[in-house]
This record gives structure tokens, C-alpha cells and sequence, in this order.
């Protein structure tokens, strides 16, 4: 492998990274919970970063470009011709999604959403005084098209509003949903009315030969919207600045956000993540390399070391869903694997009423760190 970006030294990581990921938890914990990568940073950002901090540049954002930044990606690497102009920008995807839903239903209205999905909608969701409806994916994690037709029915049937939250690519199961699945949705959300929010952040991060479809490319989607931004994938949720998206006929809902709103993205959010866009597609390539040399390191290691467990290997993200119901750890095993094993992975119950007996596994480590982890995990059974 050419480059070693997933190679950092747990001793470094543990001396110098201060974000959530590491601090959390006692220094004997192995963190592969929260969704930020151990790699080493993108060079072109870390060099936009420091240029604007030493020439002093530290105000409120102003236009960096960061939206034709996004455009000029999209087009490159998905075919997706869209018009920075009507993109605004918001603080994070997060903030983003809660201001759009906020204009898209109504106070208890329903957000309808596909388990097991990021725990963080959850949250979104009811921060806001929105309820969530599930419409769990199909058993091999694929969006279940009649089950969304039949829950959009539903939620409907009063004359209410109602939304979709979409994860595309999927976190947690690393879905990279099809066109056709895509398609699929924009018909049944059309058929009854509900809006489609589309969280877009994993899609850089998309193992070949999977292809990701950005879903205001399908027929039908124009009244979709986007949220969206580099942070995931160049890892820099620390830099906040994201990137709101509308279809041609969902303009005039993403106008109404407040300008409070689209003034909240930080300068050097917007500075590191329109770098990002610019000129880290190629650190972006490699880093997919060795995620995905990752992925099917913890494959073999899940085979290997904790047989009856299933991992469905993803097909994009750092992310991967490992079913540990039959290994006798119950309901919540990532709460046994920290006391025990002192492994930090995400609980599944966090994603949803599909996750019980099921744990996230962040595998954007150092392979060695990944021979550690399960390793452990693997000492906490029988
Ligand atoms: C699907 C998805 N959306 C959004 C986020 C968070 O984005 P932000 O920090 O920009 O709100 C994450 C973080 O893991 C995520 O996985």
C-alpha cells in the first residue's frame, strides 16, 4: 500500500488527539466508538488551516467558495451538475437537518426514518418536538421500498406533513443505496407527499465497485434536499461548516432558512472543509485504500477470533455492524466489552429498536489497533 495514512502510533494518538474520541474514556480503553478517524491529517487542509491562522484571517466566515467547491466534486466524481448558488451554508449537517425539518413538519409531526440508523437522528429529531416513525431496512440492510410506501401512507393519512431522514450511504450498515433504490424512494415519498432530507456526508467514502448516487440526481427528487459537508470523510468534525442542498422545486424551502441559520458555519470550518473539497480528492482515494484494506482486516478477524458473530462488511463508510447476539453478551454488549474487555464501540440499541444485541465497530484505526480490539473482545466471551 503506497500510503500510510491509518498508521498513527496508539502512544501518539492517546498523547496529542483531545477530541471526544479519546477523552471519554480511561486511557486503558481501546475508543472505536464515535465516528472520527485516527488517520493523519489531509496535508492541503492542514496547510489552508495554519495560512489563515497566521495571516490573522479569524473573523466570520465570508464566501470561500466552499459551495462551488462541493459542485465542481459532485460533477467530477458523481455526474451530479448542481448550482452552488442555491446552496447555503449551515454550523453541521446535524444543525442543518434540524432547522429544515423544523420548516418541513410540524411540532409532534412525523420524521420517518430506517433503523438501524445514525443514533444522532434520533436525537435530531426529538430535540426538535418531532416524532420519530421507523421503517426498519430489510434484513439485508436495503431501504424496504413497500414497508416506506405503507409507513408514508400512514403517517399521512391525517393531511399532516411529514418527512424522510435519509442516510446516503448508510450509517451504520454502510448501505451505498442503489439508483434504482433511490428512485424508488422519490416515487413512494412523492406518492404521499413527504419530504426526503438526504444526509450526503459518508458519500466520498465509497468502496469500489460500489458507486454512490447523490439522490438529487434521480428522477423525481426535485423536492429533495441535501445536507452535506467534507467532515466525515477529511475528518474534520471539529471544523464546523456544512452545506445545504435544495432540488430544483425545494429552493424556495431552503430560502426560508433564517439567516441566523446560514451564518452559523465557522470560517475556519468553511476555509479547511472548502480545502478539503479543492484539493483533497487524491488524500481522500487513499484513505479509501486503507479503509478498505481495514474493513476486510476486521472481516477476517471477526471470522477468526469471535466465531458465531456477523459483521456485515460494508460497502462504504468506517463504520461496520457486527451482530453479537449469538455469542451470549445480550441485549447491550457494548456496555460488557468496556467493563470487561475495555473496548469502546457504539451500542446498538443506540440505533434503533433493530440494533439490541448488535455493536458499531469504527474501524478508521491503525490495523494493529484492530487486532487489539477484537482480540479483546474475543477474551471478554466464555
Ligand atoms: C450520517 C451522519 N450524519 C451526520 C453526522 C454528523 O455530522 P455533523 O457533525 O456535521 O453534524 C454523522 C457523524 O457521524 C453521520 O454519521
Amino acid at each position: 500500500m503506497a500510503t500510510h495514512l491509518l498508521d498513527v502510533p496508539l502512544d501518539a494518538l492517546r498523547r496529542d488527539r483531545t477530541s471526544i474520541k479519546w477523552r471519554r474514556y480511561p486511557a486503558d480503553v481501546l475508543p472505536l466508538w464515535i465516528a472520527e478517524m485516527d488517520t493523519r491529517p489531509c496535508p492541503a487542509v492542514v496547510d489552508a488551516v495554519t495560512a489563515a491562522m497566521t495571516r490573522g484571517d479569524t473573523g466570520y466566515a465570508g464566501d470561500e467558495g466552499y459551495a462551488a467547491a462541493l459542485a465542481e466534486l459532485a460533477e467530477a466524481e458523481w455526474a451530479w451538475s448542481t448550482d452552488p448558488a442555491a446552496m447555503v451554508r449551515v454550523t453541521d449537517v446535524l444543525t442543518g437537518v434540524a432547522h429544515l425539518l423544523r420548516l418541513l413538519t410540524d411540532v409532534h409531526g412525523p420524521v420517518v426514518v430506517s433503523p438501524p440508523v445514525y443514533n444522532a437522528f434520533y436525537d435530531v429529531i426529538a430535540s426538535i418536538d418531532r416524532r420519530v416513525v421507523e421503517a426498519p431496512l430489510t434484513a439485508d440492510a436495503r431501504l424496504d421500498l413497500d414497508l416506506l410506501d405503507a409507513t408514508f401512507a400512514e403517517v399521512t393519512a391525517g393531511g399532516g406533513r411529514a418527512a424522510y431522514l435519509l442516510s446516503n450511504p448508510h450509517n451504520p450498515t454502510g448501505t451505498v443505496h442503489s439508483a434504482a433504490e433511490l428512485e424508488g424512494l422519490a416515487a413512494v415519498a412523492e406518492r404521499h407527499g413527504v419530504r426526503v432530507l438526504s444526509d450526503e456526508i459518508h458519500a466520498p467514502l465509497v468502496f469500489a465497485p460500489h458507486r454512490f448516487t447523490p439522490y438529487l440526481t434521480v428522477p423525481g427528487s426535485e423536492r429533495g434536499i441535501t445536507v452535506t459537508s467534507a467532515s466525515k470523510a477529511w475528518n474534520l468534525a471539529g471544523l464546523k461548516a456544512a452545506l445545504v442542498v435544495p432540488g430544483e422545486d425545494a429552493r424556495v424551502d431552503v430560502a426560508r432558512l433564517h439567516p441566523f441559520v446560514t451564518f452559523g458555519a465557522s470560517h475556519f470550518g468553511v476555509i479547511a472543509q472548502t480545502a478539503a473539497y479543492r484539493h483533497g480528492r487524491e488524500w481522500v482515494r487513499d484513505l479509501v485504500v486503507e479503509l478498505d484494506a481495514n474493513r476486510t482486516l476486521l472481516d477476517e478477524l471477526v471470522r477468526k477470533h469471535l466465531s458465531g458473530a456477523s459483521l456485515l462488511v460494508p460497502d462504504s463508510t468506517y463504520l461496520a455492524w457486527l451482530d453479537l447476539r449469538p455469542l451470549g453478551l445480550g441485549d447491550h454488549p457494548a456496555a460488557t466489552l468496556l467493563e470487561r474487555g475495555r473496548v469502546a464501540v457504539s451500542e446498538g440499541t443506540m440505533f434503533g429498536s433493530a440494533g439490541a444485541g448488535h455493536v458499531r465497530v469504527n474501524f478508521a484505526t491503525s490495523p494493529d489497533v484492530l487486532r487489539e480490539a477484537v482480540a479483546r473482545i474475543a477474551g471478554c466471551l466464555g
